[in-house]
């Protein structure tokens, strides 16, 4: 029997428990009756997923990475979304949406690719006239990152940065934990172990470098 340790880690559960915030972000928004909502760099859709919880929107999913999107896609199917909530498999840089065609683009964890105020200024076109970007980024630069909001087209509606701990507390602290778990579970097989390692490896890094390890959510709206 074939052993997949990434279903075993199952990193996304834990990732959820960082829903919460994705939740305040969203009410930090006026209501709109079935928005078209745009998640840039959706990966396994987390958010993607409880954006579709909290909205009676459309939902795309973007992400370059297949191997998430099919697990996205899997998720889509067996929660009965599949009328709204779809995936497409494209890169930030090369999105070719009508203009002005969503009232929500969302991004967590991806603007880093582009670069914060190129994802600004790029992303514009795709919003409807007063449309509405979120962005869960890294800590990093979050004054000037503030300045450039005006600068790009926007208005800044709010922002909040997750508790100091969050990212440790809810996600990497019980990654951990699994890792141990299946470290005993698996401690004959040499090529999960080596998984595992690596897997720790990356916590351990992040444990020596845990105030990097923040991040902030921006609500704006399209000037
Ligand atoms: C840190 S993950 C965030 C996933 C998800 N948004 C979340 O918060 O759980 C960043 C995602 O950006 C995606 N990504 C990287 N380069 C990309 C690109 N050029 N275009 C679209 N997505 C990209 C990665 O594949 C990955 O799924």
């Amino acid at each position: 029997m074939t052993i997949n340790i990434e279903d075993e880690l199952n990193e996304d559960i834990f990732r959820e428990r960082l829903n919460k915030y994705t939740k305040k972000a969203f009410r930090m928004l006026p209501e709109i009756d079935k928005p078209r909502i745009l998640d840039i760099g959706c990966g396994t859709g987390v958010p993607t997923l409880e954006l579709a919880r909290l909205t009676n929107g459309q939902i795309i999913g973007l992400d370059t990475d297949q191997n998430s999107l099919d697990k996205l896609n899997k998720k889509i199917k067996e929660k009965g979304l599949s009328e709204r909530v779809e995936t497409v498999k494209c890169s930030m840089f090369e999105m070719d949406f009508t203009d002005e065609s969503f009232d929500v683009i969302w991004s967590e964890g991806s603007v880093s690719v582009i670069g914060f105020e190129r994802g600004l200024r790029d992303w514009r076109r795709f919003l409807k006239p007063g449309g509405f970007l979120v962005i869960h980024d890294e800590i990093k630069n979050t004054e000037e990152k503030l300045k450039k909001i005006p600068e790009c087209g926007y208005n800044l509606l709010g922002h909040f940065r997750l508790p100091e701990d969050a990212w440790w507390k809810e996600y990497y602290q019980p990654c951990e934990k699994r890792i141990e778990k299946l470290r005993v579970k698996y401690r004959d097989n040499p090529k999960i172990l080596t998984v595992l390692s690596e897997e720790q490896r990356k916590i351990d890094d992040v444990k020596r470098n845990l105030e990097l390890h923040r991040s902030v959510f921006f609500i704006m709206q399209k000037k």
